[in-house]
């Protein structure tokens, strides 16, 4: 039902026609073979594997693999690859110095899109876009050094010293310990809990065209260095409509707080002079149940059992918020379902995460998908610079008078 519009605007002086689409709606801004999604059905496959299969058969660095190779990595090619990852997983020296700029109470998403932004200027002299191994090469190093930088922008926000990665760990595993380990304490890594993580990784890792890799594609159209675009994605992936809804969301949940005040906040999500949305709800592609959120309530209830959380409030109150949500005629007619940060929240505060690490999660995750689309933009011969047009409706041509003669 919805389609971009076409407007003659040699009417508003210009030449020819454009599409006015706003949002792009249903406007494709390139051709990929990276992840392909039906949202009428809800799939979501990767290079043609669905995404439960990934994320229950799989782990986090195979799906690296996978999307950046195209196929999934058999046991040799795994081992060589984890072996290239953790190769990189140290930051330079001089980054701690930079994370002491920030004020300790900064957004750690704030901090991350300047700290992902400033790798450009520690890799830059030798990088070549055009040659793929340089390309590879920068893949390898933000794969492995985003749960780095992103465990030091938790340990610094509470004046805890920076932890060294621990390359015999697992991906998921090594992210705990550099988050929860202190110089004085092991942290033994609980293998649910590893788990858990690492899928919510893989539920993250790439969704094609959202804001956010759309941001780092159009950055990367200009031939902007990398660490600089993935900067851009980061920044768009913070606001609450994407990447910060997670967060919002286990904001919204407490809020809420008990099962009883759920039909307030339903006919406030209704209310259309109320700016106030269920956070966690609703996706501009999926008008069925989101995938991913299948295998996050799965992995919630797994974990909690695991945790031996019997009573969590939290939960209690977003199943019964999902339950009255799905049969109300509001949400019915708009095809809004819970969406993959519905009950990510609920698994990572109950891991110990901070809810304002939540998002941090997400663009560590997310970072594969943004970076093997860089990377598929930067292969095709014929890329182009991104130019989206506009329909002018501002003042007609006029000239200028001397500043006294103005009104
Ligand atoms: N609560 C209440 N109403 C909603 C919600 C919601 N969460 N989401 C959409 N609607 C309503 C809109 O008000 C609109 O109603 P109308 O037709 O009466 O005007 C209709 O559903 C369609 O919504 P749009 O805003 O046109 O949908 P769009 O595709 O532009 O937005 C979005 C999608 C941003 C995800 C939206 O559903 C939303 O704000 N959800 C809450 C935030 C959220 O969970 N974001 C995470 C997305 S997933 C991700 O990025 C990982």
């Amino acid at each position: 039902t919805e389609g971009p519009e076409v407007i003659d605007v040699r009417a508003l002086g210009s030449h020819g026609y454009f599409t006015y689409d706003p949002g792009f709606v249903s406007t494709a801004s390139c051709k990929s073979k990276i992840t392909f999604i039906d949202g009428e059905k809800g799939v979501l496959l990767h290079r043609g594997y669905p995404i439960a299969q990934l994320a229950t058969q799989t782990d986090y660095l195979q799906v690296c693999y996978l999307l950046l190779n195209g196929d999934l990595p058999n046991a040799e090619q795994y081992a060589n690859f984890k072996k290239r990852v953790t190769y990189h997983t140290m930051v330079h020296e001089q980054i701690n110095s930079l994370f002491k700029a920030f004020r300790r109470d900064s957004h750690p998403m704030a901090i991350m899109c300047g700290i992902a932004g400033a790798l450009s200027a520690f890799y830059h002299d030798n990088l070549d876009i055009y040659d793929p191994e340089h390309r590879e090469l920068t893949a390898l190093r933000l794969i492995a050094k985003m749960p780095t930088l992103a465990a030091m922008a938790y340990k610094y926000s509470i004046g805890q010293p920076f932890m060294s990665p621990k390359n015999d760990l697992s991906y998921a595993g090594n992210f705990l310990h550099m988050m929860f380990a202190t110089p004085c304490e092991e942290y033994v890594v609980n293998p649910v809990i590893e788990k858990a993580l690492d899928r919510i990784f893989i539920l993250h890792a790439d969704h094609e065209q959202n804001a956010s890799t759309s941001s780092v594609r159009l950055a990367g159209s200009s031939g902007a260095n990398p660490y600089a675009c993935i900067a851009a994605g980061i920044a768009s992936l913070w606001g609450p409509a994407h990447g910060g809804a997670n967060e919002a969301c286990l904001r919204m949940l407490e809020r809420i707080g008990t099962v009883d005040r759920i039909p307030e906040f339903i006919a406030k999500a209704k209310d259309k002079k109320d700016p106030f949305r269920l956070m966690g709800f609703g996706h501009r592609v999926y008008k069925n149940y989101d995938p991913r959120a299948t295998v996050m309530r799965d992995t919630c209830h797994e974990v909690l059992k695991e945790l031996n959380i019997k009573d969590h409030p939290i939960l209690d109150v977003a199943v019964e918020l999902e339950r009255i949500a799905r049969s109300d005629e509001y949400f019915i007619e708009r095809k809004l379902y819970p969406n993959v940060d519905f009950y990510s929240g609920i698994i990572l505060n109950a891991i110990g995460i901070p809810t304002n690490m939540f998002t941090v999660i997400f663009a560590l995750a997310r970072t594969i998908g943004w970076i093997t689309h860089w990377i598929e933009m930067n292969e095709e011969a014929d890329s182009r610079i991104g130019r989206p047009r506009q329909i002018y409706i501002g003042s007609p041509t006029r000239d200028v008078r001397p500043i006294n003669e103005r009104e």
